[in-house]
């Protein structure tokens, strides 16, 4: 599945894709997400933006942490409230867009940005400026999104180089956190049938100082 189409209509879009039965990208954690969240201690708190169905969100909760999340689409923040009810998971769940989402300044100690690349360049560099100002300092951003050469996968993310990521892309972004690790591979993905398949992918981890 792309998320290709749809931009005009972001809430429309992915209230249809989140209205299918099942999880789209799943309930478990991204996987660069579940490798990197010991970066986190229980009881701190942390913001994951664009949550979708909530899959990351109920697990971080699970691990201690204090969660705020939000989306734009409301049937996946209703599926993402399920999952935590049945996983006994407490989320401060939120439908809002990444430019309505009232961000508070130097406020977590962590924000998971886990596939946000709906993002053309414009909202983009608007989304990559409040995550970082809505950290408190030393707290810690993970990131995870494709490179360009998932165009030739075309196993998930949109099929637009514009909203694709580079290290030397994120590195600029980012240039005012400190880079604790960023790092293009390759892997193959099973998150659900949203991301499925050999993938070309993009990890970072960066601290504000
Ligand atoms: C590829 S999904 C990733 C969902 C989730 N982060 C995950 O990893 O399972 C992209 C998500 O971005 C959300 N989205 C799209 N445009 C948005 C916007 N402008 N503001 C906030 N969320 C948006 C969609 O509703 C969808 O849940």
């Amino acid at each position: 599945m792309s998320q290709g189409s749809g931009f005009a209509d972001p809430a429309g879009t992915w209230n249809q894709r989140f209205g299918a039965e099942g999880y789209l990208f799943g309930t478990e954690p991204n996987e660069w997400l579940r490798e990197h969240a010991g970066v986190w201690r229980a009881g701190q708190h942390v913001l994951c933006v664009a949550d979708g169905e909530g899959r990351n969100s109920v697990w971080l909760a699970q691990r201690g942490l204090q969660v705020d999340a939000f989306d734009i689409a409301e049937v996946g923040v209703a599926k993402a409230r399920r999952l935590a009810a049945e996983q006994g998971a407490t989320v401060n769940f939120q439908v809002a867009g990444c430019d309505g989402f009232d961000w508070p300044e130097a406020h977590y100690d962590g924000v998971a940005a886990i596939f946000v690349q709906f993002a053309d360049p414009a909202l983009r560099e608007r989304l990559f400026a409040r995550m970082q100002r809505c950290l408190k300092p030393g707290g810690v951003l993970l990131l995870q999104g494709y490179t360009p050469k998932q165009l030739e996968y075309r196993t998930g993310g949109p099929p637009l180089l514009s909203h694709l990521y580079t290290e030397s892309m994120l590195r600029e972004a980012f240039a005012a956190l400190d880079i604790v690790e960023l790092r293009a591979y390759e892997a193959d993905v099973a998150e659900g049938s949203g991301h499925c398949g050999r993938s070309a992918l993009i990890g970072l981890v960066a601290r504000r100082r």
